[in-house]
């Protein structure tokens, strides 16, 4: 072995995945990508670019689906993932991962899918066209991504705990029948501050309400600009609730220090909104830079030679793992 495998063969598998649906932005950036970029370099990390979970709700759209997986890397990077110390794959590139849920569907009662909450959440959001036999299968299938690569730690957010607890009951389950094969996945759960949008909800691109990484600087002050504010500040020197005020909020993301300045000088009504606006796309600004500029530093070309390479690494300990799944049920390998 050579020293750097020794080395990785000591640190945590990490795994973690997201669906190539569009631009990131500031709520993935703070909830999910900065803490990539640390697990990038601190553990044996993989990173998915889910491409078939797209395909679970998505698959009216293919074209959009596979323009925004390079996109989705471009602002993985830009956020200061390494791609030379973790793997970068591309899920559809590793067949195992389809092949392990077909096997791993042998065991998973079709109950236990069903009384999953986002599955319920999703249809009543969604409609019924969405509830396809792949869709009813979408954390079935995230755990094939994960125990492909016997990740034992998934940065997820809390959304993602009930799949990841359905993910450890299929785990026991194949286990108690084919003996002690596939590892138990554990969440990692960071704490970060709530990202709302510029109208005050969750950041989210299909709320039309979020600041792009991808995005200019002037675009960014004029999404700063129509931000909504305490709605009971109507002029200048009203006083306000900075709690309930969504600039405030990102004040805490990219002006964390002058919070206390501008918390007490909005409540005593020293301080008005377009001031503290102008302050806050100065500073996000000032934030996304650098992350800015990192993104516009790779060509596709790099891009893509960062996807096949990770892909095709990742292939290799898939096919091992496959090849134990298969041993253990009997099967050919
Ligand atoms: N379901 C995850 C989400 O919507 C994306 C995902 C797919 C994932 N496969 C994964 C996350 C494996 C963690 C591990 O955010």
């Amino acid at each position: 072995m050579t020293a750097t495998a020794a080395k990785t063969a000591t640190k945590t598998r990490v795994m973690s995945g997201m669906r190539p649906t569009g631009r990131l932005h500031l709520g993935h950036l703070v909830g999910a990508l900065t803490n990539w970029a640390e697990l990038s370099r601190t553990a044996d990390a993989f990173f998915e670019i889910a491409d078939l979970h797209a395909y679970t709700t998505q698959y009216q759209q293919p074209h959009e689906i596979r323009a925004a997986r390079e996109e989705m890397v471009r602002d993985w990077l830009a956020a200061g993932v390494d791609p030379d110390t973790s793997t970068i794959y591309l899920q559809s590139g590793i067949p195992e991962i389809s092949e392990l849920h077909v096997l791993l569907s042998m065991v998973t009662p079709v109950s236990w899918l069903e009384r999953t909450p986002t599955y319920k959440e999703q249809i009543e959001a969604l409609g019924a066209d969405v509830a396809t036999y792949g869709f009813l299968g979408y954390p079935l299938l995230q755990l094939c991504d994960i125990a492909i690569f016997r990740g034992e730690k998934v940065p997820v957010g809390r959304d993602q705990v009930a799949h990841l607890e359905l993910a450890r009951e299929i785990v026991r389950r194949f286990n108690r029948f084919y003996g002690e094969t596939l590892v138990e996945p554990h969440p990692l759960l960071t704490e970060f501050p709530a990202v709302p949008g510029t109208d005050g909800r969750k950041m989210s691109k299909s709320y039309g309400n979020a600041i792009e990484i991808a995005d200019d600087e002037d675009t960014t002050a004029k999404a700063v600009r129509s931000m909504f504010t305490d709605p009971q500040k109507l002029r200048r020197n009203d006083p306000g609730r900075p709690e309930i005020c969504p600039v405030y909020a990102l004040h805490h993301i990219a002006n964390e220090p002058r919070t206390p300045w501008i918390a007490e000088n909005c409540r005593t009504g020293a301080l008005g909104c377009v001031q503290c606006k102008g302050e806050l796309a100065e500073k996000l600004n000032a934030y996304l830079r650098p992350i800015r500029e990192r993104r516009a530093s790779f060509d596709d070309a790099t891009i893509r030679r960062i996807i096949a390479e990770g892909t095709d690494k990742a292939r290799h300990i898939a096919a091992a793992t496959l090849r134990d799944v298969k041993r253990a049920m009997h099967l050919a390998q």
